[in-house]
């Protein structure tokens, strides 16, 4: 198929699995596997959205991932204070937004999840979801409580909540996804984002994150447009 057939999807997913195997595989600490995911994480980002992928969601820590060695926990909570503004780049137009509970999260995390908010609101063109301290059930529930809360201050009129209304009140309206990818061989969703992958189109490699290159990418591209996605319907 030549690139000109391609479908993108616009709305990109992906678990982000297989960072701990990666560096015990090589006889390195955990953490040294976080440090290289997050490095392919930068130059596969800037690839997938130079594709033409609108949204992309990545899942960078669950809430359930609190549960690890404090020493593993501290490494990801310093890598995105360190790190996480190298995400930017300048060139492509890209608005960075995080989503999951803010609660829980030490202050230095909170101020770099801000600022970053902040440095790229204005951006246009792509929209990076990075998930942290998420979980898909908490988003939902969360959304549900922001509901409870506007009706009772008459903020909303109950017979106008229909789905994407719903939507809206979930940490970000990011659209449905498109394609779902896990990294590392896992078949489950861990918790992920449940409401907008209700349709999406799932992908397990079995490659693990920090070796998920751009042909790997190409691949899974590959693959969706062998997909036959038909919503419940029946192909005409
Ligand atoms: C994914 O890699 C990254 C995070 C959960 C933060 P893992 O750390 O889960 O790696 P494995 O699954 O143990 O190999
Ligand atoms: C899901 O991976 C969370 C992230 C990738 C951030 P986990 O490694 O935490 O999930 P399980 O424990 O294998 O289900
Ligand atoms: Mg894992």
């Amino acid at each position: 198929m030549s690139e000109l057939e391609y479908k993108i999807p616009s709305h990109v997913a992906i678990i982000l699995d297989g960072n701990g195997r990666w560096a015990t595989s090589r006889g390195l600490k955990r953490s040294m596997g976080h440090k290289a995911g997050f490095e392919n994480l930068k130059s596969l980002s800037d690839y997938i959205f130079k594709k033409g992928v609108k949204t992309l969601s990545v899942f960078a820590f669950s809430t359930e991932n609190f549960k690890r060695d404090k020493e593993e926990v501290d490494y990801l909570m310093d890598l995105l204070v360190k790190k996480i503004k190298q995400l930017i780049n300048k060139k492509n137009n890209v608005k960075i937004v995080f989503s999951g509970r803010r609660t829980g999260l030490r202050d230095d995390v909170l101020s770099a999840i801000n600022e970053i908010e902040e440095l790229t609101k204005d951006n246009t063109e792509h929209i990076f979801n990075v998930c942290f301290n998420y979980g898909g059930r908490a988003d939902i529930v969360d959304a549900a409580r922001k509901i409870a809360a506007d009706y009772k201050n008459n903020l909303i009129d109950l017979d106008t909540l229909d789905e994407d209304k719903f939507n809206s009140y979930l940490y970000n309206n990011i659209p449905n996804i498109d394609l779902l990818i896990r990294t590392s061989g896992e078949c489950r969703i861990s918790n992920f984002i449940l409401f907008q992958s209700a349709y999406a189109e799932m992908y397990f490699p079995k490659i693990l994150f920090p070796d998920f290159k751009e042909k790997d990418f190409d691949e899974a591209i590959e693959v969706y447009n062998k997909r036959d996605r038909r919503f419940g319907g029946i192909k005409k």
